[in-house]
């Protein structure tokens, strides 16, 4: 019973999971879970593995041993889209949208894309497909209005300034409806005025029951919006917990100290 209680209240738990590229182990052995309508963040030096990781939960690479588990249902392996259609969503570290796209066609070509969308109902727009893309542009207005982008609309996303690009990214993500939104350095390389903006962003998302999973260098924002932090490093777990036990943890310190003077 105890255990049950346990498994049911992680989204996502991770396995002893293992990647190497060639002689690197990117993700070592990793083992943690997210708790339901968490914000957990996931911290570590450069190279640490941490994008590697997204990679593995959203299918887009398939680990060599291990496993992951959404919600108890095993999606260790299975193809992107279909980790997609069970609730998975990102936001990458580099953001990618595609130039000649407005903010809104973006969104709408994303949400087929990432759930795998049939295309050839869409060349032949039979009369189910015209229902759902109905639905589909009316989900898309009321999470384009929600990011704050609906003004934008029909600009073009590529062109806009970086912190909105950013806010597109993770429209196409919600879109999808995710259950969980990864996201990867969301706020790397914005300033002080985008970084505010995009945490208040990821307060109300996480208010709408999603739960968060975020990649991020900025110790103010891990700590103002997480309650749990897992430390990786070498591709493997260093410490976790919430942020008063990370802040000052020795090992943490020691992790971010010795690999900056490899980088001097
Ligand atoms: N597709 C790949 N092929 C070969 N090596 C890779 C590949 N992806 C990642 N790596 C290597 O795996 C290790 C972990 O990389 P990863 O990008 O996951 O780190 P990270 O923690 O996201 O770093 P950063 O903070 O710089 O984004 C690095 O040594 C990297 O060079
Ligand atoms: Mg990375």
């Amino acid at each position: 019973m105890n255990n049950n209680y346990v498994t049911n209240s992680a989204i996502l738990t991770v396995d002893n999971l293992s990647k190497a590229f060639g002689g690197v182990k990117a993700v070592n052995n990793l083992t943690f879970s997210v708790s339901q309508n968490n914000i957990h963040a996931i911290i570590g030096p450069n190279g640490a593995g941490k994008s590697t990781l997204f990679n593995l939960i959203t299918g887009v690479i398939t680990p060599d041993e291990g496993k992951i588990q959404l919600l108890n249902q095993d999606i260790t392996s299975l193809r992107p889209d279909k980790i997609a259609e069970q609730g998975v969503s990102r936001t990458f570290q580099n953001i990618r949208l595609f130039p000649d796209m407005t903010v809104f066609e973006t969104v709408l070509i994303g949400t087929y894309l990432f759930t795998g969308g049939k295309l050839l109902p869409a060349l032949f727009r039979t009369k189910n497909f015209r229902n759902k893309e109905r639905q589909a542009r009316e989900r898309i207005e009321e999470i384009l209005k929600f990011v704050g982008l609906w003004d934008m609309r029909h600009e073009y996303a590529a062109k806009l300034s970086y912190g909105s690009q950013r806010r597109v990214e993770i429209a196409r993500a919600l879109a999808t409806n995710p259950r969980l939104l990864l996201l990867d350095e969301p706020t790397a390389g914005m300033n002080q005025k985008e970084t505010k903006e995009l945490m208040n962003l990821f307060t109300q998302v996480s208010e709408q029951g999603i739960t968060i999973l975020i990649i991020a260098h900025d110790m103010h924002l891990v700590n103002t919006l997480s309650n749990q932090i897992t430390v990786i490093n070498f591709g493997e777990k260093l410490v976790e917990g919430p942020p008063e036990v990370i802040q000052n943890h020795p090992a943490v310190i020691e992790a971010y100290m010795g690999r900056a003077e490899v980088n001097a």
